[in-house]
């Protein structure tokens, strides 16, 4: 059981989900939605989340798997729909799934499903320890595992890259520039 002084709380009491209309004003040069709007919407619902599983404030860490599939459109109705995937001691994973609806149409498509990672903070501005997540149902579970496996392999990567960038001399791989879309003006 984990160390904690706080009581479990399941995943549906702080799932949350946004639906916003998206108007020209969020529009880019091209007609479409920006990106930025949608990942402040994102932002949004992962804070919304948070606090209420943790009951206090929360600030964002990192946000991965931002990839828009398919642009979103004017006129479309986007729904965000928020849930804590996992728990650590004061972090939080959000997993949002972000489809847009055609309301003339009914066609829905699904933009992307991203993860936020948020902190809870106490009065003094410190991480603090967040309730245990309360796994329901066996999606619950396999969100909460796919979380941990998210994390490892992000842990992963970032000593693999941190490796590899220290053992990067530029001298020796300015080669495999050669091909590359750039030119070295130096
Ligand atoms: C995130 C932050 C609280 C970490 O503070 P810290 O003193 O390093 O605290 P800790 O090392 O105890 O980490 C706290 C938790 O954050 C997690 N964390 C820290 N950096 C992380 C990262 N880059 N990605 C994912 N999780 C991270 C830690 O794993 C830890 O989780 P756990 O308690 O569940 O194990 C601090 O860097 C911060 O306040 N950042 C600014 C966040 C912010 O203001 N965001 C708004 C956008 S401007």
């Amino acid at each position: 059981m984990p160390d904690s002084t706080h009581a479990p709380r399941a995943v549906r009491h702080s799932q949350t989900t946004l639906t916003e209309l998206m108007i020209p004003a969020y529009a880019n040069f091209g007609g479409k939605i920006h990106g930025g709007t949608l990942l402040s919407l994102m932002d949004k619902v992962a804070y919304a989340c948070a606090a209420k599983h943790a009951g206090e404030y929360c600030v964002t860490v990192s946000v991965d798997g931002v990839n828009f599939r398919q642009p979103v459109e004017v006129g479309e109705l986007v729904s965000l729909m928020g849930s804590v995937n996992y728990v650590g001691r004061t972090s939080l994973v959000v997993g949002i799934k972000v489809i847009a609806e055609n309301v003339k149409t009914g066609v829905v498509k699904h933009t992307n499903t991203s993860y936020f990672t948020m902190v809870a903070k106490n009065e003094a501005g410190e991480p603090t320890e967040v309730p245990p997540l309360l796994l329901e149902t066996p999606d619950d579970a396999r969100r909460f595992l796919e979380a941990m496996k998210r994390k490892e392999l992000r842990a992963a990567y970032s000593q693999h890259f941190d490796n590899a960038r220290t053992a990067m001399l530029l001298q020796e791989n300015m080669a495999a520039l050669a091909g590359e879309r750039c030119v070295v003006g130096f």
